[in-house]
């Protein structure tokens, strides 16, 4: 029986769903009951009615899987697969922001670890974070982790004033001005699509900014031929699927674009957590704290 084959055995088994992110291999993708983009993945951990899930991703997101939907089971196929942005703020310097501030939202993007999320009062994803930042009340926003997302965000909400951190995504974070315009030179027709974990300078090159899933959707509907698009190359299995039979090209950086964490969770992998129920996600000790700021945004991002 091939991978495939034992896979669909298994979950038939094990009453089991598999999720995956876009930046996981093209054919760990395949494998995948539902594919979407982090906020995607997160309202449906909530919605699904089965024994268990495995996530393909990285552990963040299958750490909040496991906090929206606590009596599940969720698999993470390689437990090594981890965001080093989802790390990168401290506690001290958080509260020193809460101590000078008193109109103050701490909003944490959900590439974080549940204690990070256990800080902040909502989190957002890159989809809909311009919405849950502009529903809330407070004047003054710290947005952690990741400067480039916060700051993007700072533009399209210029009413509010903001307190940004220091972490970046090591892959979107390399990318550099240069390379996008030596790609615009080569394919002078092509229009650009980015994410918004991206650097300020790469973003003025961009035509359209959105999440991977908002990219896709961007890319299907455009009247456009050919696209430069800047961000991690997993998300090209998608616009290829959603513009199939109408000649799309896209155009990624030269550094190629892998996020060698999404590239741990092979199918081999996916395999051998549902075989053997390897990887599986515990409850964070400070659940209570890191779910409501998960659950404020489904709320607001819903509204
Ligand atoms: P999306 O929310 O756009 O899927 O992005 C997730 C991510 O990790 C981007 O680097
Ligand atoms: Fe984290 Fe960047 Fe990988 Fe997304 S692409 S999971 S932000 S390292």
């Amino acid at each position: 029986m091939d991978i495939a084959a034992q896979i669909a055995q298994l979950k038939r088994e094990k009453d089991a769903v598999i999720l995956a992110h876009y930046y996981v291999p093209a054919e760990t993708q395949a494998l995948a009951d539902y594919v979407g983009d982090s906020f995607y993945l997160a309202r449906l951990a909530r919605e699904l009615d089965c024994s268990t899930i495995v996530l393909c991703g990285v552990s963040f997101m299958a750490e909040s899987a496991k906090m929206l939907n606590p009596t599940r089971t969720v698999l993470l196929p390689d437990v090594t697969a981890d965001c080093p942005m989802a790390h990168m703020v401290r506690k001290e310097d958080v509260d020193a922001v809460k101590a000078r501030y008193d109109d103050l939202a701490t909003v944490c993007y959900i590439n974080s670890t549940a204690e990070i999320k256990s800080w902040s009062d909502v989190c957002v994803t890159s989809s809909n974070a311009v919405k849950v930042v502009r529903e809330l009340p407070q004047h003054n926003i710290l947005f952690i982790p990741d400067m480039h997302l916060g700051h993007y965000v700072s533009l399209q909400v210029p009413e509010k004033s903001f307190i940004l951190n220091r972490g970046y995504c090591p892959i979107h974070h390399k990318m550099i001005p240069a390379e996008v315009e030596e790609l615009e030179m080569a394919h002078p027709e092509a229009v650009v699509v980015a994410h918004p974990e991206c650097t300020e300078e790469v973003l003025r090159e961009a035509d359209y900014i959105g999440s991977t899933k908002q990219m896709i959707d961007y890319v299907a509907k455009s009247d456009a031929k050919e696209f430069i698009v800047l961000t991690v190359e997993g998300v090209r299995r998608e616009m290829e699927l959603a513009t199939e039979g109408t000649g799309k090209r896209f155009y990624f950086t030269k550094t190629t674009p892998i996020c060698v964490n999404m590239a741990k969770v092979t199918p081999e992998k996916v395999l051998a957590c549902l075989r053997d129920g390897t990887g599986e996600v515990g409850m964070p000790d400070c659940v209570a704290e890191a779910t409501t700021p998960l659950e404020r945004m489904l709320e607001l991002a819903a509204r």
